[in-house]
């Protein structure tokens, strides 16, 4: 069968016993090792044996036949190898290899090494602390877009300038075209030479593994440390609402300055108003950074709650955790992590802006909406016999997204 291309030249179909005319497309691999068996034919006729013998450069060339492909145009762009402008072309490819490593060097130390603990904002070392996150994600960045560029500059500069065309067909390829394909992509790699650029291939190969090392100690970095290590006391169970030696924690909201102790009293608050407080122990009082710790740690903010009189509850017998009309929750979202700032006194529900979850605050904060799978951690309160909020202990479940308690409890 004759069948007519797209330039209106007649070619051999795939099911014609004819010669082809196009055998004799790959210059460079003629003449090299014993001859195709069959050749002429299509699809190629070839022997176990002859596939045996055949060399690298036949066997790329019957991958193409098998593919039926037509090679317009093949030119070497360096057919004089070594000259200056094939070095030059090939430095500037390394370059990029070599930024790419040094960025992924750079990715890695800083994130194994550059302090990471929060700083607060005009305290020394703030500007340290927050240039962590885009040095870590800047070198990456970079080293990955380094990579790229050195890729796609090696293929421009170094493949052989090409116009191929392929016919399609049906259905999977053969078991041999299979086999052979592999000796194409060799051989692709020999015509361009990158066998013997062996600074191309070593900056390459330093860019990937420096880069891969990197990525791969940032994968595994989180698993190093145990989380429940400490048993009751680990870091994910205590928060700075636990007391030390009995020493009383009180409530205070924050006036914008960390020494102005501000203690709350039930009077403070209106019906259906909802107010954000933290933990103080008079034994911070004059300690910046114990009453900044007390301000800033990621499980301290609470939201101080009172709810309209008369409104229903289901507070269950013995399980006193509330005051009165007033009860505290945790402000961190058990789906992950945001703050669940929002208190909607209509219908006593506080919402989390991130996801939309919802949680009642009148059953212990139960969740009925959005993603959410846990109440909010309540916070057992009272008033002292000075008239202020105190708590009587640490929240009564974990702070925080739901994966910390993954087969702890
Ligand atoms: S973090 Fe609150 S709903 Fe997702």
């Amino acid at each position: 069968m004759t069948s007519t291309r797209d330039d209106g030249s007649a070619r051999s179909g795939p099911d014609q016993d004819g010669p082809r005319q196009d055998g004799a497309r790959f210059e460079g691999a003629q003449g090299e090792g014993p001859p195709l068996a069959a050749e002429g034919t299509h699809p190629p006729r070839v022997s176990g044996d002859e596939l045996e013998r055949m060399t690298q450069p036949q066997l790329a060339r019957l991958a193409a036949e098998l593919d039926d492909v037509d090679v317009v145009h093949n030119q070497d762009p360096w057919p004089v190898p070594g000259t200056r402008a094939e070095r030059r072309a090939a430095q500037s490819v390394v370059l990029w290899f070599l930024i790419s490593a040094l960025s992924a060097l750079a990715f890695l130390l800083a994130f194994l090494f550059w302090p990471y603990e929060y700083v607060a904002p005009g305290t020394p070392g703030y500007a340290t602390y927050a240039a962590y996150t885009p040095i870590v994600g800047g070198m990456l960045g970079l080293s990955i877009t380094a990579l790229g560029i050195g890729v796609i500059a090696y293929v421009k500069k170094f493949f052989p300038d090409e116009v191929s065309v392929q016919q399609r067909h049906d259905g999977p390829s053969e078991e041999i075209a299979r086999r052979t394909v592999v000796a194409q992509v060799v051989q692709a790699g020999k015509e361009t030479g990158f066998g013997r650029r062996k600074m191309i291939v070593g900056s390459a190969g330093l860019a990937a593994g420096v880069l891969g090392v990197g990525v791969g100690v940032a994968a595994v970095a989180p698993f190093v440390r145990d989380p429940w290590k400490g048993g009751d006391e680990a870091a994910l169970w205590v928060t700075p609402w636990r007391s030390v030696n009995g020493e009383t924690v009180y409530l205070r909201y924050d006036t914008g300055d960390p020494e102005e102790v501000a203690l709350v009293r039930p009077e403070d608050q209106e019906p259906g108003s909802m107010m954000t407080v933290f933990p103080f122990r008079e034994a911070d009082r004059g300690n910046e950074e114990a009453l900044i710790h007390g301000l800033r740690a990621s499980d301290a903010p609470v939201m101080l709650i009172r709810l309209r009189p008369g409104t229903p509850t289901v507070w269950q017998p013995g399980r006193d955790l509330h005051y009165g009309d007033y009860i505290a929750y945790s402000k961190i979202c058990t789906h992950l992590g945001c703050p669940t700032s929002l208190y909607e006194s209509q219908t006593d529900r506080i919402l989390c802006p991130c996801h939309q979850s919802q949680f009642i605050a009148t059953e212990y904060g139960r969740p009925v909406f959005g993603p959410a799978a846990r109440p909010l951690p309540l916070l057992p309160i009272t008033v002292n016999e000075e008239g202020y909020f105190v708590a009587t202990g640490d929240f009564d479940a974990p702070v925080g997204p739901s994966f910390w308690e993954m087969g702890s409890v």
